[in-house]
């Protein structure tokens, strides 16, 4: 969602949450063939495109421990549209950042898919859809899911993306770990043989699969041994979770942040609660964005 106002443009960068996801191999390229169902949760990034007289690309972000040079994927997304179209208009980017990192929500993917569709509007059909998409794909394999505003099926390193509907509406309780995990590190210890054969990565877009207790029997994550694997205290945060809030919760991506589906508000807020007096851990009441949100 972008919003124009005078010499500042500004977006809503939302957060993703992986419902199932299922690893088919290691590449030749040294990334892994995926499937997944990605949903869209309403934990934004806010970003505002403030114009400027110094073309030389200018990052602010509200969390100092996000790196504002070429490491930042807005920075890569700038430069690579500049590459392919043209100078753009001189402009600073301040990001104000909500999703935690390295926790498996896609943030710096989303804030860079955010830039470039803001960018691209901007350049009045200087780039058109599949150079936005190559140009999203070279800034990182979760940048495209984020061109499409609800749940996309994805495949290949996550670079092919279809818009799907999921029959399920509802909410996600986030619950935030204290600490992140490298995704890259996460895939480096992913192993054939640990996970399930053959799940089919599409099943929670069954009519069937309409309620968050039928979602729960068949979601699904093939990087989760992985996770485990990288960072131990994850199964102990996910454990100990479960145990006092006496709910199923999924990892989300590569981790760190862990989820429960849930039918409505007010089971959500109820959740929230006994997490905040039981667990010590951070959470956040989300709802998965569906494409009734943007009518
Ligand atoms: O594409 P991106 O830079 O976001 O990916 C971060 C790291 O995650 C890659 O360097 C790679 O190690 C791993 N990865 C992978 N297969 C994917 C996506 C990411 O191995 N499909």
């Amino acid at each position: 969602m972008s919003v124009f106002c005078g010499d500042r443009h500004s977006a809503i960068a939302p957060a993703k949450i992986n419902l199932t996801l299922r690893v088919l191999g290691r590449r030749a390229d040294g990334y892994h063939d995926l499937e997944s169902v990605v949903a869209k949760v309403t934990l934004y990034d806010g970003i505002d495109l403030v114009s400027e007289d110094d073309p030389a690309i200018q990052i602010e972000c509200t969390n100092p421990a996000v790196p504002t040079d070429t490491q930042n994927t807005i920075w890569r997304a700038i430069e690579l549209l500049s590459n392919r179209a043209g100078p753009l208009p001189p402009m600073r980017v301040q990001l104000h950042k909500r999703i935690p990192l390295g926790a498996g929500l896609g943030g710096g993917s989303s804030d860079a898919a955010a830039v470039l569709m803001l960018l691209s509007r901007r350049l009045d059909g200087r780039v058109s859809d599949s150079d936005l998409a190559h140009i999203a794909a070279e800034v990182g394999s979760d940048v495209c899911c984020f061109l499409q505003p609800h749940t996309v099926y994805i495949s290949g390193r996550g670079e092919i993306v279809r818009p799907v509907e999921l029959p399920w509406r509802g909410w996600a309780v986030l619950v935030f770990p204290p600490f992140g995990v490298s995704t890259a590190a996460v895939y480096a210890a992913w192993q054939a043989n640990g996970s399930a054969p053959d799940r089919d990565a599409e099943i929670c877009l069954k009519d069937t699969c309409n309620t968050a207790e039928k979602l729960d029997e068949v979601l699904f994550n093939d990087l989760e041994n992985s996770v485990f694997a990288v960072e131990p205290r994850m199964r102990e945060a996910r454990e100990h979770v479960e145990d006092v809030a006496q709910q199923r919760f999924h990892v989300t991506g590569s981790g760190s942040t862990l989820f429960a589906c849930l039918d409505s508000h007010e089971q959500a807020e109820q959740l929230k609660q006994r997490i905040d007096l039981l667990s010590g851990l951070k959470s956040l009441v989300t709802r998965v964005i569906t494409s009734e949100d943007n009518k």
